[in-house]
């Protein structure tokens, strides 16, 4: 378990800077993700730490070791990739065994050549020490897969699959664990089941991991801290409720859960309310804010619509329903006020009836939510 710091790191491709500056500073046993966009540099920060590619300029230190000189093998980064890379002619106990055994064997200088080994293990003449049976056996009981160990690869489901090359990269007990998009092939139900395990398993071992998605519900509900990256840059970090209650940018508002952004002036200070002029209504926050331009955001939860019996809120607007969705346990209303839509949840317990199209609405604001950036 160790602590990875990214100092300075970019990363030119053919004259192309797709990394530009990273500085990340992930603590010894924390689960780390870095979340953004397709495209913006998640996946080659990734090769970076574990040694595929070499950084343009910048630092990669592992506790106070500087890696950059090190081979992949020598950095020992476990890594779980979208596509799970097994050998499909392999059952699943020679692949979480193989990288294991390889070591073993190279450092007992048995076998000089990969190849020799390959064939022993294909036509299974090879066999494991009790301590690589045992290291196995652990692997494959943290991912609940004991009683599959001699299945070939091929007969398991993605989710098993992806369990298998986690077992497999939990069993050199890597320093670092590095995950690219590991859930990405599976269907929703098996994503969900799947962020638990990988969780329980990084709480037991508290292995520094490194996590990277374009999700950002994923992110969130699983990462300690979250970086948020787009075109190359990191544009913030913080735990994720830090990110989702004080976003510094527009972008990061709308790319961690979803935000209403209106673009506003602020007219007057009054008492500790700043009154923010939007189209044709006045918006007051208790937000601080150095200019005058500002972008209002607003959380669709912290939308409320209000009837006879409601508490009064110092933002009050009337608009017209123009689209409701269903989703479970909230609905979804697309609100016009003005020119602007608003986007606003509410809760829905059955037998609660969901406002049609058309309806006109009351909405209280509280100007605690209402965050200027
Ligand atoms: N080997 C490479 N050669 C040239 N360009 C690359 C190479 N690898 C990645 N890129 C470019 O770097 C950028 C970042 O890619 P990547 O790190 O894979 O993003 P992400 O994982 O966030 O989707 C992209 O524009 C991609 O086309
Ligand atoms: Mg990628």
């Amino acid at each position: 378990m160790k602590s990875v710091v990214l100092n300075g790191l970019t990363k030119d491709f053919s004259g192309v800077t797709v990394l530009k500056n990273i500085n990340l500073d992930i603590q010894a046993g924390e689960f780390f993700a870095l979340l953004g966009p397709s495209g913006c540099g998640k996946t080659t920060t990734m090769r970076c730490i574990a040694g595929f590619e070499n950084p343009t300029t910048g630092e990669i230190k592992f506790g106070d070791d500087i890696v950059n000189d090190l081979s992949p093998n020598e950095r020992n980064c476990g890594m779980v990739f979208q596509s799970y890379a097994l050998f499909p002619h392999m059952n699943v106990f020679d692949n979480v065994a193989y990288s294991l055994n390889i070591q073993d064997l190279k450092k007992s200088n048995m076998f000089k050549k990969l190849s020799v080994y390959t064939r022993m293990l294909n036509s299974r003449l090879v066999k494991y020490s009790a301590d690589i049976k045992k290291r196995v056996l652990d692997a494959l009981e943290y991912v609940e897969l004991t009683e599959h160990a001699n299945k070939m690869v091929n007969e398991l489901s993605g989710g098993q699959q992806q369990r298998v090359a986690l077992a497999r990269a939990l069993v050199m007990e890597p320093k670092v664990l590095l995950m690219d998009e590991p859930l990405s092939n599976l269907d929703q139900k098996l994503r969900h089941s799947m962020r638990n395990t990988i969780r329980r398993i990084q709480q037991d071992l508290k292995i520094t991991t490194i996590f990277v998605t374009h999700d950002q519900e994923e992110a969130m509900s699983m990462a300690d801290r979250v970086a948020v990256m787009k075109d190359g840059v990191i544009l913030q970090v913080g735990t994720p409720t830090d990110l989702y209650s004080n976003p510094k940018t527009p972008f990061i508002a709308d790319f961690v859960g979803t935000s209403n952004i209106l673009p506003g002036v602020i007219e007057k200070r009054e008492n500790d309310l700043v009154h923010v002029t939007v189209g044709n209504q006045v918006i007051k926050s208790t937000s601080v804010h150095s200019t005058n331009d500002v972008k209002v955001i607003i959380r669709p939860e912290n939308i409320h619509i209000l009837d006879d019996k409601s508490e009064r809120y110092d933002n009050y607007f009337e608009g017209k329903i123009e689209l409701s969705t269903y989703l479970g346990s909230t609905v979804r209303y697309e609100i016009i006020v003005d020119q602007h839509r608003l986007v606003a949840d509410t809760v829905y317990e059955s037998g609660d009836s969901i406002l049609k199209n058309g309806s006109t609405v009351k909405l209280g604001i509280s100007p605690e939510r209402v965050l200027l950036i």
